[in-house]
């Protein structure tokens, strides 16, 4: 029988680290089935010799509504991720009650979920409705969970509440998330205290799944917070992950070195502990988190860039400093009256607040992945990390900066993240794994997507197969719709 695609002559990264070896290979059935010499194929395609390796694989993703707004996920696929994460930070698209806005707790983050799913169920099957062009693997968040039973209250949950928010992560735990997320510095997290994480984590316990933890504080107190999200994982017998790894802030740059020394302890310890990283000296996220409205941050209001805007449309891509000198007004009044117009609650804005070396720290310790933290707004200019991150990491980071080599850079972004997110049978090209992955040129590829230009594709990628559709090709999306809904170490839903 002839394989449905072979791929020939290439130098294929299995994803493990190691060297490259000269290859063919063959799918069939959307299944990886010769790897070394492979047989006819109704589609063939000559590799030229560039690299093939397993699809990568965007650990912190925001991308729970972008499976029904952007269904093609193109600004994914054309990267060469073919798997995300979602549900990141504290926000998911489940538990939902949908007598209630589904993105209210996330001020947007979430936009574009549609349906009357209430589960992660419901959820699978509205997005795999609309066919998805890459695969999901979701989180279930505390943000999320603690909104829908507890509003916004600021106190700790009485004793009914929080058994109402751990049968809520029981639930998603059980219908297949690869585990239970927050965003300490969000609200309404930022009123829970760590007991109440602790017990809700454990629920991810009876599947091995995660704890993902976007921070209590990532700058002044940046190794407190790493104290406490160890302390979570440990005492609720869960692996811990952290989310995009940073010190923000000039005075805390360097301290990403002693939070990795806490790490390493934990590791050395036994505690199974792993982070992902963005690369890029910019953040980005609902600006009105990041600012107390009575005591606005003159420092931080300077490095500001807004991406989008609904209040003031034409502030999008531009500094706040620019825009307070051509205006001649204080930049903090102009803070003041972005968040306090209609809708400015969901200006999202871009901060420059991470060094560069720091970046590089993170990318050598070796437990390292790699996540986007893209946020998929496409109106305005969004952060170009949602377009750019994994070219740019094989650009910059392995051919520039020559920080990885080349197959180690893909074992982070393919089978450390598959193994530890409890992607079964995915990250690692071997016959019998399904059929995700990405052919690129080393020499040539690179991420194309810049502050002022940020919705463009890379370049140096010439195919990219999801369950083993070709989805893209050439500079062409096809919209396969072939992603999945994928459960935590389990067939993917629906099957
Ligand atoms: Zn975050
Ligand atoms: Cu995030």
């Amino acid at each position: 029988m002839p394989n449905d695609l072979t791929i020939r002559n290439i130098s294929l990264l299995d994803g493990l680290g190691g060297p490259p070896i000269h290859a063919d290979l063959g799918i069939r059935d959307g299944r990886i089935t010769e790897v070394g010499a492979a047989g006819a194929g109704k589609t063939e395609i000559d590799g030229r010799g560039q690299t093939l390796c397993p699809g990568f694989i965007d650990t912190h993703s925001h991308d729970d509504g972008a499976f029904f707004r952007h269904p093609g996920m193109e600004f994914k696929l054309a990267q060469g991720v073919t798997t995300v994460v979602a549900g990141n930070c504290g926000f998911s698209a489940i538990p939902l009650d949908p007598a209630v806005d589904p993105g209210r707790a996330s001020g947007g983050i979430l936009a574009g979920l549609e349906g009357d799913f209430t589960d992660l169920n419901g959820y699978f099957e509205a997005a795999l409705a609309r066919q998805p062009g890459i695969n999901n693997m979701m989180l279930v968040g505390h943000n999320t969970v603690r909104t829908l039973v507890m509003g916004m209250e600021k106190r700790a949950p009485t004793r009914d509440e929080l058994s109402q928010m751990k049968g809520h992560v029981a639930q998603a735990i059980e219908q297949g998330a690869c585990g239970f997320s927050t965003g300490l510095i969000y609200r309404p997290g930022r009123w829970s205290e760590t007991d109440e994480v602790i017990e809700l984590a454990a629920e991810a316990k009876a599947t091995h799944a995660l704890y993902t933890t976007h921070m209590r504080n990532e700058g002044d107190y940046l190794l407190d917070a790493v104290d406490e999200a160890l302390t979570i994982g440990r005492e609720a017998g869960v692996h811990l992950h952290i989310s995009h790894h940073k010190s923000a802030g000039p005075a805390n740059w360097g301290k990403v070195g002693q939070s990795i020394a806490k790490v390493d302890a934990a590791l050395q310890a036994g505690q199974p502990v792993t982070l992902d990283v963005y690369p890029y000296t910019a953040g980005s996220g609902r600006m009105i988190e990041y600012f107390n409205l009575d005591n606005i941050n003159r420092e931080l209001a300077k490095v500001i860039r807004i991406a989008s805007c609904p209040a003031f449309r034409e502030y999008e891509g531009r500094m706040l400093k620019d825009l307070a000198a051509e205006q001649r007004v204080d930049i903090c009044d102009l803070t003041h009256q972005i968040l306090t117009a209609p809708k400015g609650d969901r200006t999202i804005c871009i901060q420059f607040v991470i060094d560069e070396q720091d970046i590089v720290t993170n990318l050598r310790f070796h437990d390292m992945m790699v996540g986007s933290d893209g946020i998929p707004d496409l109106r305005g200019r969004p952060h170009p990390r949602l377009f750019g991150t994994f070219p740019r990491i094989l650009a910059r980071y392995v051919r520039e900066d020559r920080i990885l080599t080349l197959p180690e850079a893909v074992r982070r972004m393919t089978s450390l993240p598959a193994s530890v997110f409890g992607l079964k049978e995915r990250g690692v090209i071997k016959p019998g794994n399904w059929a995700d992955l990405v052919l690129f040129d080393p020499a040539t590829i690179e991420d194309r997507a810049t502050y002022d230009e940020p919705k463009s594709e890379p370049a140096g990628i010439s195919l990219v197969v999801v369950n083993g559709e070709i989805g893209f090709r050439d500079g062409q999306h096809l919209h396969g719709g072939s992603g999945k809904m994928l459960r935590f170490n389990r067939e993917a839903y629906g099957e």
